[in-house]
């Protein structure tokens, strides 16, 4: 969980980075020539897969383990929930279950419309490059996927918050020196970057 969580972490500040893009203006040009990178780089394109390999990876660990540790609890639950544990490392999996259904209408809406939808494109001093920002303005151009996606990134923020600390601590990563920072630096994370992500929908409508 916590190998397969680190490459998605660094999936996300890749993503965000790209995804930044969408607020320049330009008509979409700097996005849609990042987008075509994207698709057609052959190296990029390997790394996709494996990145696909890790979501499924971390999606099936992470129903294998909530599985397991349910039958080690038996029916009873927790029997004391400790003031320590915060009430996000409880539940991981319930939160994981919600980034699930927005990756599937995430994924459906932008990367399957680049792969194989029907878009319009543009034509850069020659260059024939799919009009993918097109789609993602006449996405957030509508008040209800707007508020999907700023709902879904409060829920990301808050399974980075438990995420990204655990991540580092079960691959022993922490020292007593450093885990001050690691925290601090954990934290700010899964505050600075589904607040980002939120951005751009909200930047977009309004645009
Ligand atoms: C405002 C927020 C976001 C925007 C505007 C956005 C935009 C996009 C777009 C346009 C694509 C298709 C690109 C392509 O196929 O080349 C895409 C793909 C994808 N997005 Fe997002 N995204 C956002 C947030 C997220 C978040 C928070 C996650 C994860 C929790 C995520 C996960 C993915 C994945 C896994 C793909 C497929 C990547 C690939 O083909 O390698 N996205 N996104």
């Amino acid at each position: 969980m916590a190998l397969t969580g680190i490459f998605l972490i660094l999936f996300l500040v890749v993503h965000l980075a790209g995804n930044l893009q969408l607020l320049k203006s330009d008509g979409g040009r700097a996005f849609n020539e990042y987008a075509q990178l994207m698709t057609t780089n052959t190296f990029i394109i390997v790394i996709s897969y494996v990145n696909y390999a890790l979501i499924l990876i971390h999606i099936i660990w992470a129903i294998l383990l909530s599985a397991r540790n349910r039958a080690a609890r038996g029916s009873q639950g927790y029997a004391v929930i400790k003031n320590s544990s915060h009430w996000t490392s409880r539940n991981m999996g319930i939160l994981g279950t919600f980034i699930l259904i927005f990756l599937i209408i995430h994924l459906r809406g932008f990367w399957y419309q680049m792969h194989w939808g029907g878009i319009p494109t543009q034509n850069y001093d020659g260059v024939i490059v799919k009009d993918l920002y097109a789609v993602v303005d006449a996405a957030y151009s509508q008040p209800m996927y707007v508020a999907i996606y700023v709902i879904s990134m409060l829920l990301l923020a808050f399974h980075l918050w438990h995420g990204f600390i655990s991540s580092f601590q079960t691959l022993g990563l922490n020292h007593p020196k450093y885990n001050p920072v690691i925290k601090f630096v954990g934290k700010a994370f899964a505050i600075v970057v589904p607040a980002l992500f939120a951005l751009i929908p909200i930047w977009m409508y309004l645009d």
